[in-house]
């Protein structure tokens, strides 16, 4: 595997090739990035994985200054999945300029759920996205459905932009607790991690009640938030979507998303579950 910081260093390592299947991400690997990687594997392509902190997608007061970076560590874990390039520039080598040019995603998915929260996070997202594309060349591009809106952000550009790139999108890894695994649960106190599993567990109690006939997604939705509120967490949102388009559902939704992101202490923390919903 090579490891490799800049634009020019990717370039060489690569040799022209434009087939590669690319996983990015932020680092600080956990067994969820490393299944992107292994699911990236399985297209016979050579898979190139990104490393970089993005302060683009970081609002004022957020964590880009203490989000954990740990080259050393990744690198070990991305080589024994069977990744064969690292790209893991610095914050000049992919910002030279000021980034005067973004990709700003459409209001209404923009200013929507972690981005009514998150304002410019996805556009700081798309903009870092598109660079990493046309700087790697991938054929096939890994996200995971983690970060449902982020795919659906990234599948609008894709399509929009007609970008040759394929995007495939690897399942959620969960704790043997049902945490999903993610590079922030690293900030949760012992007390905090044993909580943290309510936000899943919400989650799937508005999926069983759906499962049982109920259709009222919104008075669902707010019973989970006062749950939660109750037990200490503050909510951004707790909401149930069409997981094809992300607006709220309707009667002809089939395929839904019972979303939802909130606080414990000073850590934010994200999920999201995908359900068949068989019709009222
Ligand atoms: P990061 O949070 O490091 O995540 C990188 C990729 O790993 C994303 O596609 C994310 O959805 C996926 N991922 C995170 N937790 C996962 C889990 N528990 N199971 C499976 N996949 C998981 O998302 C970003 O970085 C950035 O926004 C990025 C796309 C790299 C742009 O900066």
């Amino acid at each position: 595997m090579q490891t490799v910081h800049t634009a020019a260093e990717l370039r060489a390592a690569l040799g022209g090739q434009t087939g590669v299947a690319f996983v990015p991400t932020m680092g600080n690997l956990h067994a969820g990035h490393v299944s992107l990687v292994e699911l990236a594997k399985q297209h016979g392509t050579p898979v190139v994985a990104s490393i970089f902190v993005n302060p683009l997608q970081f609002g004022a007061g957020e964590d880009f200054e203490r989000y954990p970076r740990t080259l050393a560590a990744d690198c070990k874990k991305l080589e024994a999945a069977g990744c064969d390039v690292v790209f893991a520039p610095d914050v000049a080598e992919m910002y030279p300029v000021p980034q005067t040019f973004t990709v700003q995603p459409p209001e209404t998915l923009a200013n929507d759920l972690c981005g009514a929260c998150r304002p410019g996070h996805f556009a700081g997202v798309a903009t870092v996205v598109l660079k990493l594309f046309n700087l790697v060349r991938p054929r096939i591009a890994v996200f995971g459905n983690k970060d449902f809106q982020q795919l659906h952000v990234i599948r609008g550009m894709v399509e929009q932009f007609n970008l040759p790139i394929t995007i495939v999108a690897g399942e959620t890894l969960r704790e043997p607790d049902g945490l999903a695994m993610s590079s922030r649960n690293g900030y949760l106190s012992t007390a905090e991690r044993i909580q943290a599993p309510q936000l899943q567990r919400e989650l799937s109690a508005i999926v069983a009640a759906v499962e049982t006939g109920m259709r009222d997604f919104d008075t669902l939705a707010a019973s989970a938030r006062r749950r939660l509120n109750m037990a200490g967490w503050r909510v951004d949102y707790v909401a149930v979507r069409d997981a094809e388009t992300l607006h709220p559902p309707h009667a002809d939704s089939r395929q839904l998303v019972a979303l939802g992101a909130a606080w414990l202490g000073r850590t934010r923390l994200i999920d999201n579950l995908r359900f068949s919903c068989t019709g009222a």
